[in-house]
């Protein structure tokens, strides 16, 4: 990953204006909903004074609903955090703030009142791990993009890691590891992960606790037999070594995640799909592979980045910008080719995990002319 480049002209022409981010293409539209979970058993090691580690997420459900509202992308305070954080990281002259305090994610209305919205309740839960500092908000298009294909999606902050967390009370709290980690520091980094994801899924079964995350459904616990992970970068690894230690994770995608931490000696059974850039034989990955016992696909999308595995190239797109300047960092595939391609594996992936069959043409490799910038690289035990 190379983040170094030099001064951009961006031009953030409507620069105060709100964007409407894509409606999500599958046969639903998604109720979002955001809220907290207090894990009493953890505290938080990255606060001051020690309190229980609380976990932020967003939770994406398919719901039949005629018709959308907009609702911000980003609370402010997250928002306005974002653009001085990444001109530092990325070196970028141009003032990003815009592209996050104005954007606009089309939802259902949470009022059930209004235009018959109803979520379609027990669809297969998938828990969705960010990158490294970045805030799960910044994966909300493609959450509700996988969402509309039938699955509730639950994205999460994972506190001292994510770089600004704001929470339903407006309290904020910031990340507070290191810019450039070691690969030991992102070794340590995943487990805390691991662990929100097991309390996750076991909170999942807590009427209370979901009463409070989600008022309109009320105390009704989810089911817990079709749970399954995934995510980008670090979150990617988390994902597989979540369902490495957890068997209730039914399966794992990890979008351009190398390799940290390790696996069990005996391995993992679940489905494992990996889904990288183009030429990148990442040799901490290949060593992992042997210990996948399960099926297990490695594909690589042409014309990618790193940061093409989230919101981000959607995000200017929508914004008007030009992202060409930006090629080396955000790939220049287009944002709804690559949203296109990501909902597609996932949703086959996890569909064929909860069905105990993976395969199908697309995932065999028998559709090569629907997304002609997806090879595999490697495959096995399907
Ligand atoms: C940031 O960009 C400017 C302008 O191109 C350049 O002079 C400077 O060296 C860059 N800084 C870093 C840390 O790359
Ligand atoms: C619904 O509630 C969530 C908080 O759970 C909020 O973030 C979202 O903006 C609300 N949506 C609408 C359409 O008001
Ligand atoms: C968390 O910290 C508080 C205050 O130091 C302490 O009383 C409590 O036992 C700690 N809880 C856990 C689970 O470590
Ligand atoms: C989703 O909402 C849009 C309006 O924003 C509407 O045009 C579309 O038909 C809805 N889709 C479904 C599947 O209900
Ligand atoms: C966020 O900031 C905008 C622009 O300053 C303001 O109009 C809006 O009311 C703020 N939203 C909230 C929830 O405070
Ligand atoms: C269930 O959730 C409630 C509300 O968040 C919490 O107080 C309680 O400790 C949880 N119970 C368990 C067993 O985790
Ligand atoms: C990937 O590697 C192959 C074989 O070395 C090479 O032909 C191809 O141009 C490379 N593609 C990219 C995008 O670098
Ligand atoms: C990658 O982008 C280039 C330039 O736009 C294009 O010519 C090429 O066909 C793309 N590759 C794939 C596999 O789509």
């Amino acid at each position: 990953m190379q983040y170094t480049f030099s001064i951009l002209t961006l031009f953030l022409a409507n620069a105060s204006a709100e964007f409407l981010l894509p409606t999500p293409p599958g046969r639903y539209n998604v109720t979002f909903t955001t809220g907290s979970l207090v894990d009493y058993t953890r505290n938080d090691t990255n606060a001051a004074t020690p309190v229980p580690r609380a976990v932020m997420l967003s939770v994406f459900q398919p719901a039949t609903c005629a018709s959308t509202v907009s609702v911000p992308y980003m609370p402010n305070k997250t928002a306005e955090y974002q653009g001085p954080f990444l001109q530092a990281l990325f070196n970028i002259s141009a003032d990003l703030t815009p592209i996050f305090t104005e954007a606009r994610l089309p939802v259902c209305p949470n009022d059930s009142g209004s235009g018959g919205c109803s979520p379609v309740n027990d669809y297969p839960i998938l828990l969705f791990s960010p990158g490294y500092i970045i805030p799960r908000l910044y994966y909300s298009v493609i959450a509700s993009a996988i969402a509309s294909e039938g699955f509730v999606v639950i994205t999460i902050d994972h506190p001292g890691d994510a770089n600004i967390i704001t929470y339903p009370d407006g309290h904020t709290v910031y990340g507070n590891g290191p810019i450039s980690p070691t690969p030991e520091e992102y070794t340590q980094l995943v487990y805390p992960r691991v662990a929100d994801a097991s309390f996750i899924i076991e909170q999942l079964s807590n009427a209370t606790a979901i009463a409070e995350v989600l008022p309109r459904r009320g105390p009704i616990p989810f089911q817990t037999d079709h749970v399954a992970m995934l995510g980008h970068s670090l979150g990617g690894v988390t994902a597989v070594i979540a369902a490495s230690q957890d068997p209730r994770i039914c399966a794992a995608i990890n979008w351009d995640g190398t390799f940290y931490g390790t696996l069990p000696p005996t391995g993992l059974s679940q489905p494992v799909l990996y889904m990288s850039e183009v030429n990148v034989t990442d040799p901490a990955w290949l060593a992992a592979w042997p210990q996948m016992k399960g099926p297990k696909l490695w594909v690589d999308v042409a014309n990618t980045s790193h940061q093409s595995f989230s919101d981000v190239l959607t995000l200017f797109e929508a914004a008007g910008q030009d992202t060409a300047p930006l090629a080396d960092l955000l790939g220049t595939i287009a944002s709804a080719e690559i949203v296109r391609i990501l909902v597609a594996y996932t949703a086959a992936w996890m569909n064929g995990a909860f069905a105990g069959k993976v395969g199908g043409p697309l995932l065999g490799g028998q559709e090569p002319d629907r997304f002609p910038e997806v090879s595999k690289v490697m495959k096995g035990n399907f």
